[in-house]
């Protein structure tokens, strides 16, 4: 028994999710077994993965009794906008500190932060590290004028909402003839990842996990994941799953040249999938994970008895503020 059920939690996410059968893209290929599961389908703010994170940093805030939580990311930042969302239905104050100069842009971007009722701080252009310092300091600041603080984004704690999410996928699929093999996940910071590969190590690897990368290279993306397998497997206090490298696939070619940067078959799948399925796929996360995702069925390069499925992690609201880069993309059908 872990200390997972002993964990403060502030309810988000109704589970579970949706898991869609993708048949015109079965069709097409000529694939059987393809599935996405809908985590950008939640009742919050469009859904998303840090949905599920976010239960139980708000679980965390509200056992400090804090009165006020900070969040930083990006203009861009789907953890901020959720939070924004998610703190102001749980009645905490808000602040959302983005690394990014006030202009235009960046507001544009941030847009539905201020609509949920979170106050947004414009650091300037400086990099992730500088940015945790002013959040660290804002919220010295705070405590000195009697506030309760509370900064979101600890990974392990975190990590534990996709922990649930891949007991919630196990269960789904004792409702198919043949249950789900392989996992795809964005490969990115880490906590997401992580989560759900400590939830399938529990489970006695029913999946197989498939990491994407968007962001790092191979080693620097398998070295933060197992740091956060292993703190939040110490945080439940569970001894001897270690984690098991030899279990995690991850995939490089889909990255381009490097974070947040487009690449043409990340822009392929955004029209494959809205096309084919109706799906909204963002470019810096989904797209390049369903791209990887779609070259592997198209490819055959998974035994057809080994039904495969996506795990769409939401971010949609982030493709308004991107109207910019989409203008180089052919979108009037060949
Ligand atoms: C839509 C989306 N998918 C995936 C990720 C990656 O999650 P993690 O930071 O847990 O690796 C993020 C992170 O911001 C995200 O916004």
């Amino acid at each position: 028994m872990t200390r997972l059920v002993d964990l403060p939690r502030y309810e988000l996410v109704p589970r579970p999710t949706l898991l869609q059968s993708l048949q015109r893209t079965e069709a097409a290929l000529r694939r059987p077994g393809l599935f996405v599961k809908r985590d950008d389908l939640m009742a919050i703010a469009m859904g998303g993965n840090k949905l599920r994170s976010l239960e139980y940093w708000l679980g965390a805030a509200q056992q400090m009794k804090a009165d006020i939580v900070l969040v930083a990311g990006t203009a861009l930042s789907n953890l901020c906008r959720l939070t924004a969302a998610a703190a102001s239905m749980a009645g905490f104050e808000c602040v959302v500190f983005h690394n990014a100069p006030d202009d235009a842009s960046a507001r544009r971007a941030s847009f539905l932060n201020r609509i949920f009722g979170a106050s947004v701080r414009y650091l300037g252009p400086i990099d992730e590290h500088q940015r945790a310092q002013a959040v660290e300091a804002a919220a010295v600041d705070l405590a000195r004028q009697g506030r309760r603080p509370y900064i979101v984004g600890d990974p392990a704690l975190g990590a534990l909402g996709y922990l649930r999410a891949a007991e919630e996928l196990s269960e789904q699929c004792r409702e198919l003839r043949r249950p789900i093999r392989h996992v795809f996940l964005p490969g990115s910071m880490g906590t997401t990842e992580a989560g759900f590969i400590l939830g399938n190590a529990l489970l006695g690897y029913p999946f197989e996990v498939h990491l994407v990368s968007v962001e790092y290279q191979e080693a620097e993306l398998r070295e933060r994941v197992r740091k956060i397998y292993d703190s939040a497997a110490a945080l439940i206090g569970i001894d001897g799953v270690r984690f098991d490298g030899a279990r995690v696939r991850c995939h490089m070619g889909f990255r381009g040249a490097g974070y947040a940067l487009p690449t043409r078959a990340a822009e392929r799948a955004i029209l494959t999938f809205a096309r084919a399925e109706g799906l909204l796929l963002e470019p810096i996360y989904s797209a390049k994970t369903f791209a990887c995702f779609l070259d592997l069925a198209r490819r055959g390069a998974l035994p057809a008895a080994e039904p495969m499925c996506v795990i769409h992690t939401g971010g949609v609201p982030s493709l308004f503020g991107q109207f910019e880069s989409f203008r180089d993309l052919a979108l009037d059908p060949p």
